[in-house]
């Protein structure tokens, strides 16, 4: 019964759905495979709870740096599920410039 209610919690991201959706927004600033371009950060090869614990704290209007206006909006949007997506896809995303 634990372990149950443990797994459906614990709902773990869809990487390629995470993709997906990074491809939408996110790609326009993070660049591919969030390896970051200019002043936007490189957010790929980092923790999922790294990543969500940062969206969540953007979505809520929290600003941690001096560009948090860009992401605050850029996060709003995101439900539960897309935000534990982008963490999944981000965590092991790798850029290759021959074949993004
Ligand atoms: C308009 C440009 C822009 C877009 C689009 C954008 N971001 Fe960002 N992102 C930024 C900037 C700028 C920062 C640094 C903000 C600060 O100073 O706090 C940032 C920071 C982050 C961070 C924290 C990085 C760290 O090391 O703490 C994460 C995670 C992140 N973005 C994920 C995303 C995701 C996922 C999306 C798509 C839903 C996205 N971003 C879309 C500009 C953007």
């Amino acid at each position: 019964m634990l372990l149950v209610l443990l797994s459906s919690n614990a709902k773990s991201g869809d990487s390629e759905a995470g993709k997906i959706r990074y491809g939408k927004t996110c790609i326009n600033c993070h660049g591919p495979a969030g390896k970051g371009v200019a002043s936007y950060p490189k957010i790929s090869g980092k923790e999922v709870s790294y990543i969500t614990t940062m969206l969540k704290t953007y979505r809520d209007g929290i600003e941690v740096g001096p560009n948090s206006g860009l992401m605050i909006m850029m996060a709003k949007p995101l439900t539960d599920n897309e935000i534990a997506d982008l963490a999944a896809y981000l965590k092991d995303a790798k850029y290759n410039s021959n074949k993004q």
